[in-house]
């Protein structure tokens, strides 16, 4: 937190609704944990007082992740425990990766898992209520819990096809809205003073077909997801929940090197199809999703971001 005093001492401008009342010409007083994060600010000195450091902090702050027991998920739940946010990990598996037990081990951060099932509404509202009743409250959800199955169109069975839409589409969906509603009636924290942020996680696969893989109903349900983040960024805006989404590329993860591993022309396409010729690594994605948890990113709603090596704006021949 920075508390450095500031350098000049100019009036509030009324840039952004009514100017705060001051005494005389002086700013008014804020601290950087009672400065702005959604709510309108007069104080146009602010950014003097609130570090990089500080903006990125998610100290105290509780954030739900699905689909963390793993993969993606799980190394989200590091990079906002590293930045002093607690985690709440909703995941359909049994038994977590080895290093959840490490992120238990390694951070002074309260830290839990979930066993549950972002497709059945009843449960996951259970689990949500479980989360609250531990932590207290619900600052931030990340929503990465999905499944991507790999078939040609026409043999797609129905059923298969809607359990995509549930996971990736309804999951994320029912996510928000159920943390969405805890946002809205908690009380306010000297680290968040009104509502959250969510970050869906997409996919390139909104955008362009995977090249070497078959998967229509993956690339619309994401698509969905997509979308949904930018209509709820404008729903939601006036309550201070801000919504975005993360679209990544082809990301390294245990799931995506076993499948390399078993289809090596696969892994071809995934080394070779960005531009920047190599697939992500999930450090890549870390400081884009703190950024979009945390204060840093207080002004930006409804906005996807493509973090795909630039397969999204052109391929190489
Ligand atoms: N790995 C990539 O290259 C890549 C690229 C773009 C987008 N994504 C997206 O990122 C997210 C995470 O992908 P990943 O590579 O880490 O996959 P992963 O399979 O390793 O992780 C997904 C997690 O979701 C959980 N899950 C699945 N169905 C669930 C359900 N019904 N309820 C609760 N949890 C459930 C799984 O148990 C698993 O732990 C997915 O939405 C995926 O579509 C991945």
């Amino acid at each position: 937190m920075s508390t450095a005093t500031p350098v000049t001492n100019l009036p509030a401008l009324p840039i952004d609704g009514t100017p705060a009342a001051t005494n005389g010409n002086s700013i008014p007083t804020n601290d950087a944990h009672t400065t702005s994060d959604s709510q309108p600010s007069n104080d146009i000195n602010a950014y003097l007082r609130r570090s990089v450091h500080d903006l990125i902090s998610l100290q105290g702050r509780t954030i739900v992740i699905t689909g963390g027991a793993r993969g993606l998920g799980l190394a989200f739940a590091f990079a906002i425990a590293e930045v002093g946010g607690n985690v709440a990990i909703v995941d359909a598996l049994d038994k977590p990766h080895e290093h959840f037990e490490k992120l238990q081990k390694d951070f002074d951060i309260k830290c839990k898992l979930y066993k549950s099932d972002v497709t059945d509404y009843d449960v996951l509202k259970a689990t949500f209520d479980s989360i609250v009743l531990d932590f207290g409250r619900i600052d931030g959800l990340v929503t990465a819990a999905g499944i991507c199955p790999d078939e040609p169109f026409f043999k797609r069975d129905p059923k298969s096809v809607a359990r995509c839409f549930a996971v990736n589409t309804l999951g994320t969906y029912y996510s928000a809205q159920l943390a969405g509603a805890q946002m809205l009636k908690q009380e306010p924290t000297s680290f968040n003073k009104r509502g959250g942020s969510m970050v869906f996680i997409g996919s390139i696969a909104a955008y362009v077909a995977s090249k070497g893989q078959t998967t229509s109903d993956y690339c619309s349900s994401k698509g969905a997801v997509v979308s949904l983040a930018k209509a709820l960024g404008v729903e939601l805006a006036g309550t201070g929940i801000r919504v975005n989404s993360v679209s990544p590329g082809y990301m390294m993860t245990d799931m995506t090197l076993d499948l390399c591993n078993r289809m090596p022309w696969l892994g071809d396409i995934m080394n070779n199809e960005p531009p920047m010729r190599r697939m992500g690594d999930r450090t890549d994605l870390k400081v884009p999703v703190v950024y979009l948890l945390s204060d840093a990113s207080a002004y930006h709603t409804s906005d996807d971001l493509l973090i795909t090596g630039g397969i999204h704006a052109g391929r190489l021949m």
